[in-house]
């Protein structure tokens, strides 16, 4: 990815970045309001990226909340090439299994009330984005490669949900979901793919699956499963990313 800068966008579990040598943290104001941070420039495996913790730097921001637009307009407006963005997801159907990664090719949005487009009004006339295939093509066979490479464990394709939250949802939601056709479930998805496709930006989703979806999985879902299984899954991530970075 030579001539790519790129912007990784951390989910849960991915506040900062391990490995990244910070250069400096650039504040955005946005004409949509303030992103969920600073974004942080520095060096990952050589090249230069920028990170964006999507929920805070101290993990405040729930989903419904987070300033998709001031996040995907800060990035590009920072002059970055292809955005990744990493996301804690639910598990739904088998393959789905907590600690996998999981490269996503397909959206269905749950989500409402979300402010999800730029072009809403001032406009000269009315824009319908294509959105067929929501991720990046190339970008997501770039990550797929690198996984390959170095013979991380990740399932290449897969249908994302993206529910509302914050909370999670029922069994019976979940049924429905895989009835749709949804293979993991997160909350945070959308709008932030159709934005960065509104905005011209190659874009694509490292999802880390954090449990299994409710009613899939024995019990309750607790939030100290989750947290264990992104920890343990966060060390493959990175080490995708440095490869995608490196190819
Ligand atoms: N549902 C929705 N979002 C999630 C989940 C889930 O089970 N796990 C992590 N993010």
């Amino acid at each position: 990815m030579t001539d790519t800068i790129l912007a990784i966008i951390g989910g849960t579990g991915l506040t900062s970045l391990k490995g990244l040598e910070i250069s400096r943290r650039e504040v955005m104001h946005t004409p949509y309001g303030e992103p969920s941070g600073p974004l942080t420039h520095g060096i990952l495996a050589g090249r230069e990226v920028v990170f964006l913790a999507r929920h805070g730097y101290s993990h405040t921001i729930p989903p419904h909340q987070v300033n998709y637009r001031a996040n995907v307009w800060a990035l590009k407006h920072a002059g970055v090439s292809a955005v990744v963005a990493v996301a804690a997801v639910g598990g739904i159907t088998a393959e789905m299994r907590p600690r996998r990664l999981v490269f996503p090719n397909q959206i269905i949005d749950y989500t409402w009330s979300r402010a999800h487009t730029f072009f809403n009004k001032d406009l000269t006339h009315v824009v319908h984005v294509d959105f067929t295939e929501p991720y990046d093509a190339d970008l997501r066979r770039k990550l797929i490669e690198a996984a390959r490479t170095i013979k991380i464990d990740a399932v290449e394709q897969g249908t994302y949900g993206a529910t509302q939250g914050p909370r999670l949802e029922t069994a019976a939601e979940i049924d429905r979901l895989e009835r749709d056709g949804c293979d993991l479930v997160g909350m945070t998805g959308m709008p932030e793919a159709v934005l960065a496709r509104e905005l011209e930006l190659p874009y694509a989703t490292c999802a880390v699956v954090a449990n299994w979806a409710a009613g899939r999985g024995e019990g309750v879902i607790t939030m100290d499963e989750v947290r264990e299984n992104l920890d343990a899954a966060m060390a493959n991530v990175r080490r995708v990313l440095e490869a995608t970075i490196k190819a």
